[in-house]
């Protein structure tokens, strides 16, 4: 697959896949989109703030920035994170080095924390901070099997329903479900008709929230 890196609006990168004409990121911004979407409306949502230990789940790694961002945001709200990502395309070192994201966030030791996350080998649990712990695995979302009643927040983060629409249906959102804990957030960028109603049938109760930079609405399911 063909990929080049761009620059967004603000100033961070994201990745355009040539043959499928998709973006990882907004171009109205990267670091703002996925800070909007799965900090700010997911990891900070009510539901999930009293608890000490959170587990995270992720479906598309990709350039690791919302696992960059998830792991400062635990030290933030003083969770101990748990974070499995899923990931059948890996970016290549080449690709990963040219990611400008720890020129741009202001943490202490961004760029030892980005390159710890994308060392990290696949397929094991690896201790990032005494607050994050990654799990990558090298798999489609359709072939991972999922414990029950396990994950308290899901980033869905896949490429959009036009070009995967074999990941936004019921199957995937009822493995997915099934995998979370009752009262677990669920958050998306997409809130394409079918998209909604699969969420629905499976049995989140939906809402739509204020998007980010060039975005209308976003979605955000609960497990009830
Ligand atoms: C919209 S991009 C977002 C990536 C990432 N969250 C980031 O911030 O860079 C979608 C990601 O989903 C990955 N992907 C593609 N097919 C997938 C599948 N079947 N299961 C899980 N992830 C998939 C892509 O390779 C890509 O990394």
């Amino acid at each position: 697959m063909k990929r080049q890196i761009i620059i967004t609006s603000d100033g961070s990168n994201s990745i355009y896949v040539e043959d499928l004409k998709e973006h990882y990121h907004s171009i109205h911004g990267a670091i703002g989109e996925s800070q909007h979407i799965f900090i700010q409306s997911g990891l900070f949502s009510d539901n999930l703030k009293q608890q000490q230990t959170l587990s995270i789940l992720e479906i598309g790694f990709g350039t690791g920035l919302n696992a960059l961002l998830t792991c400062f945001a635990a030290i933030e709200t003083a969770q101990k994170i748990d974070y499995l990502t899923i990931e059948p395309c890996p970016l290549t070192d080449k690709e990963i080095k040219a990611l400008n994201y720890a020129d741009i966030l202001p943490y202490p030791q961004v760029k030892e924390v980005f390159q710890r996350i994308h060392a990290a080998e696949w397929e094991s649990n690896k201790s990032i901070t005494d607050h994050f712990v990654i799990t990558k695995r090298k798999l489609s979302a359709l072939d991972v099997i999922l414990p029950n009643d396990h994950i308290d927040l899901v980033y869905f983060d896949a490429f959009s329903p036009e070009v995967q629409p074999e990941l936004w249906t019921n199957v995937l959102f009822e493995k997915i479900f099934n995998s979370m804990k009752s009262h677990g957030v669920f958050v998306t960028y997409s809130t394409k008709g079918n998209v909604k109603r699969a969420l629905k049938q499976t049995g989140f109760r939906i809402e739509k929230l204020p998007g980010p930079a060039g975005k209308r609405e976003i979605l955000r399911g609960f497990k009830y």
